[in-house]
C-alpha cells in the first residue's frame, strides 16, 4: 500500500488548488474515521479520500476525470482496490458503487464539501460552529451552495445503510476533530498551518488541534467553489 506521504506528494503534483487539496483531506479524514467504525483497514480509504480528486485539475471534465486518471494511478502503483473506488464515485454505469468503501466515499464527497461551506458563513468560520439542524436547514436553502448536489448526500447516507442524521453527525465530528488540519477551525485559531502536511494515517486524527490560518485566500476559492457554478467532485456535471 502506497504510504501516506507518498499519496500527499502525488496529490500535490497534480493538484496545486490549497482548496482542492482540503477537499482530498476532508474526505480522507471522513473515510478514515468510517474505516474505524466499520473495523475496516484504515490505509486504503485515507488513500481513497486523499486522491479521489487528484485529477481534476488536469481533468476537469467527466469522463476524463476520473478515467485519465486511472493510469496515472496505476502507474504510481495504488492499489486497485483504492483505483476502483475512485472510478466509481463518478457515477459511470460500467462501474458501479459495489464495496463498503465506494459507498462511503460518494457518501462522503459531497458532504465534506457543503459541511465546509456551511462553515464559512458562520461568524467565526468555524466547523465548531455547525451543527447537524443547522446543515438539514441549509440543504432546504436552495440558493445556499448551490453546487453542492443534495440528492448525492441524501442517497449517499442511504448507499451506506446510514441515517442522514448520523452521517450528517458522524462526518461533522470527523471534521471537527481535524479542523485545524482542514484549515476550518476559523477565527478560533491563530497563526498558520499549511495544508501540505506529510503525516502518517495514524497520525492525523490524532493529532493536537494545532492552531490553523485565519489568512482564508485558500478556503475563500473553496467557498466559492461550492457556493459556485462547478462542482468539486464532478465540475462537468454541472
Ligand atoms: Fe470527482
Ligand atoms: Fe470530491
Amino acid at each position: 500500500m502506497m504510504d501516506r506521504a507518498a499519496a500527499f506528494t502525488l496529490l500535490c503534483e497534480f493538484t496545486q488548488s490549497e482548496s482542492l487539496r482540503r477537499h482530498g483531506m476532508a474526505v480522507e479524514t471522513c473515510l478514515i474515521a468510517y474505516a474505524r467504525h466499520f473495523g475496516e483497514e484504515e490505509a486504503p480509504w485515507a488513500l481513497t479520500g486523499l486522491l479521489h480528486d487528484f485529477d481534476w485539475e488536469i481533468h476537469p471534465q467527466l469522463p476524463d476525470h476520473p478515467r485519465k486518471g486511472q493510469a496515472i494511478l496505476a502507474e504510481r502503483g495504488v492499489d486497485e482496490v483504492v483505483r476502483r473506488a475512485i472510478l466509481s464515485h463518478a457515477g459511470f454505469e460500467d462501474v458501479p458503487r459495489l464495496t463498503r468503501l465506494e459507498h462511503a466515499l460518494f457518501a462522503c464527497d459531497e458532504l465534506t464539501g457543503f459541511l465546509t461551506a456551511v462553515s464559512y458563513v458562520k461568524p467565526s468560520r468555524s466547523i465548531h460552529e455547525v451543527d447537524v439542524l443547522g446543515v438539514r436547514k441549509k440543504m432546504k436553502d436552495k440558493a445556499f451552495a448551490r453546487a453542492v448536489n443534495r440528492d448525492d448526500i441524501v442517497n449517499g447516507a442511504a448507499e451506506l445503510g446510514v441515517a442522514l442524521d448520523e452521517h450528517i453527525g458522524f462526518c461533522l465530528r470527523a471534521m471537527q476533530a481535524d479542523a485545524a488540519r482542514l484549515g476550518i477551525q476559523g477565527s478560533a485559531g491563530a497563526g498558520k498551518e499549511s495544508a501540505c502536511t506529510t503525516d502518517s494515517y495514524e497520525g492525523i486524527l490524532r493529532k493536537d488541534l494545532r492552531s490553523s490560518t485565519d489568512s482564508l485566500g485558500g478556503f475563500g476559492r473553496f467557498a466559492g467553489r461550492a457556493t459556485g457554478s462547478s462542482c468539486v467532485r464532478c465540475p462537468g456535471r454541472n
